[in-house]
């Protein structure tokens, strides 16, 4: 399976091997402690591989998917690579298949969808030039097993939004596809769940971190346990194999930051990320352009709040904040005349 090189870069950096099992989260029930126990244990004696297609995984044996491709003569009509003779153009060519966002230019290239369009197009679209080749399900399921090990894109589950591989981000408002939809909005929001339980390095590291999936079946071996937009995650955890979240902010390797020199001196999350409890499709609030962080970094003090107020996403600046923020400024010694050094933030 290949990946984009954003996707490879963030999943080694934020590799779980990597992470400590600690979770700050306090009302956690016993049997939920005993799970993240078990999880522990069993992570322990576990090196992951190369992140997986959890498509293909999801839906059957691409093996056995590319034999039935032969057998039900699809190569008579399409070009298929990894298909030995099958390279005809009388339906569109299939390479790539797991970048497109539509089946036949209308329909979401969606796992479902897939195994239903390969056992009878005309009952998704009547018109269509595809005959029903009576195709049985079981061998449906494999056929598009085989289809999404094709191309770049891992995930692509969300039709109009971006897939992996389609560069980086640099606006404001961008957001990308993700493996699982998870949403800020429902764990940080409505479970009011603190941003360490699953970005446990933030105040101690230059890199935030991405959970591991151990992180989300600490909930998830038992709430929502077999729902299949959870399939990704369990199949992770099955196969012991990182789930590829995609970065949505990535400044370019020339630039240095760190989130604990940030963090620990009272710049909030929501100052650079927003109001992530909000977001039900994380996106990207602020464009970080070089002139952004100068901004900041020139004049500090509107921005520094006490420190139990860094993870509370609707703190505002109090009357009295430009004092405050200068008597902060003193009490950590930052350095106001070194922040606007080029050397700071350019190797
Ligand atoms: C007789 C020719 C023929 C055969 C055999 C055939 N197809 Fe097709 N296929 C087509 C045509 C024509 C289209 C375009 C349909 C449309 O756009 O409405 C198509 C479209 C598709 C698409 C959507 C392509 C796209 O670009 O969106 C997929 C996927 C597909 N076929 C898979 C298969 C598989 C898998 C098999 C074997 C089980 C198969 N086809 C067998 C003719 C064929
Ligand atoms: C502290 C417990 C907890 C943790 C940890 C947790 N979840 Fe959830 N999650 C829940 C609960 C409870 C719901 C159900 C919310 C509802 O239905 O109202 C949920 C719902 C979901 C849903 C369904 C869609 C939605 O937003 O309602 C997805 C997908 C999901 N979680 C993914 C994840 C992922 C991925 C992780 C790990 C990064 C994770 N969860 C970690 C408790 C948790
Ligand atoms: C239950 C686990 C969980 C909690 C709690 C959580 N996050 Fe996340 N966070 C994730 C996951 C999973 C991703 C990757 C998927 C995505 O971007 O939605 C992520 C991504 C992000 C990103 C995107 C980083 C990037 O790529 O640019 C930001 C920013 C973020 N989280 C901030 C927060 C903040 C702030 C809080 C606390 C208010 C928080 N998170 C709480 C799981 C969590
Ligand atoms: C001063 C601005 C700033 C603050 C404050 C900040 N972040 Fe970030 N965050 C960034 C930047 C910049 C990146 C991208 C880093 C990169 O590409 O090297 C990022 C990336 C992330 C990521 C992606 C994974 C990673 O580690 O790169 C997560 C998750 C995240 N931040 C969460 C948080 C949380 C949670 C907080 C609050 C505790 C927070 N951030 C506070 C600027 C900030
Ligand atoms: C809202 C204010 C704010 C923003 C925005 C901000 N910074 Fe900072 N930054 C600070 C403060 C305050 C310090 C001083 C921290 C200290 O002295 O420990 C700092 C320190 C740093 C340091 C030195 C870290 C160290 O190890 O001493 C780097 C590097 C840095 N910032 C990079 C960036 C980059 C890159 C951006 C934009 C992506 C950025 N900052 C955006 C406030 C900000
Ligand atoms: C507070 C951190 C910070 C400081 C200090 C800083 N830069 Fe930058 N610089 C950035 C960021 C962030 C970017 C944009 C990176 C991105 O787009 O991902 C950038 C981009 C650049 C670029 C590339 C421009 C481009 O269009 O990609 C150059 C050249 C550059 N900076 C030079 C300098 C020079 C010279 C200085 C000293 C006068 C300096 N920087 C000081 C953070 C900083």
């Amino acid at each position: 399976m290949s990946s984009s090189g954003l996707n490879r870069e963030k999943t080694r950096t934020l590799h779980p091997a990597a992470r400590s099992g600690t979770q700050p989260l306090a009302p956690i029930t016993l049997s939920l402690a005993l799970a993240l126990i078990l999880v522990l244990a069993l992570a322990a004696c576990a090196e992951s591989p190369e992140p997986v297609n959890f498509w293909a995984l999801e839906l059957g044996d691409p093996e056995v998917g590319r034999e039935r491709i032969e057998v039900y003569g699809c190569p008579a009509c399409h070009t298929i690579p990894g298909i030995a003779g099958a390279d005809a153009l009388v339906g569109p060519p299939l390479n790539g298949w797991s970048e497109r966002t539509y089946i036949a230019g209308q329909i979401p290239n969606e796992p479902d969808n897939l195994v239903a369009w390969i056992m009878d197009p005309p009952s998704l679209d009547e018109d269509t030039a595809m005959p029903d080749l009576g195709v049985a399900e079981a061998d449906a399921r494999d056929i598009a097993a085989y289809l999404y090990t094709l191309g770049e894109g891992p995930i692509s589950p969300d039709a109009g939004l971006l897939a992996a591989g389609d560069g980086l981000p640099a606006a404001t408002g961008e957001r990308m596809a993700q493996p699982v939809p998870f949403s800020h909005q429902t764990h940080a929001g409505e479970l009011a769940l603190d941003c360490r339980f699953c970005h446990d390095s933030v105040t101690e590291s230059t890199f935030a971190g991405m959970p591991s999936t151990q992180t989300c079946m600490t909930c998830h071996s038992q709430v929502l346990d077999d729902v299949p937009i959870l399939a990704a995650v369990r199949l992770s955890w099955e196969n012991d194999a990182p789930i590829p979240w995609v970065a949505v902010t990535d400044l370019d390797d020339h630039v240095h930051f760190d989130h604990a020199a940030h963090v620990n001196v009272g710049v909030g999350c929501d100052t650079c990320h927003g109001r992530v409890d909000q977001m039900e499709v994380t996106e990207q609030a602020v464009s970080m352009t070089m002139s952004w962080c100068l901004d900041c970094h020139r004049d500090p003090a509107p921005h520094l709040r006490p420190p139990d107020q860094i993870f509370n996403l609707t703190w505002t600046p109090p009357p009295d904040q430009p004092q405050q923020g200068a008597a902060r400024i003193q009490e950590y010694e930052i350095p106001l005349e070194t922040l606007t050094d080029c050397s700071l933030c350019h190797y």
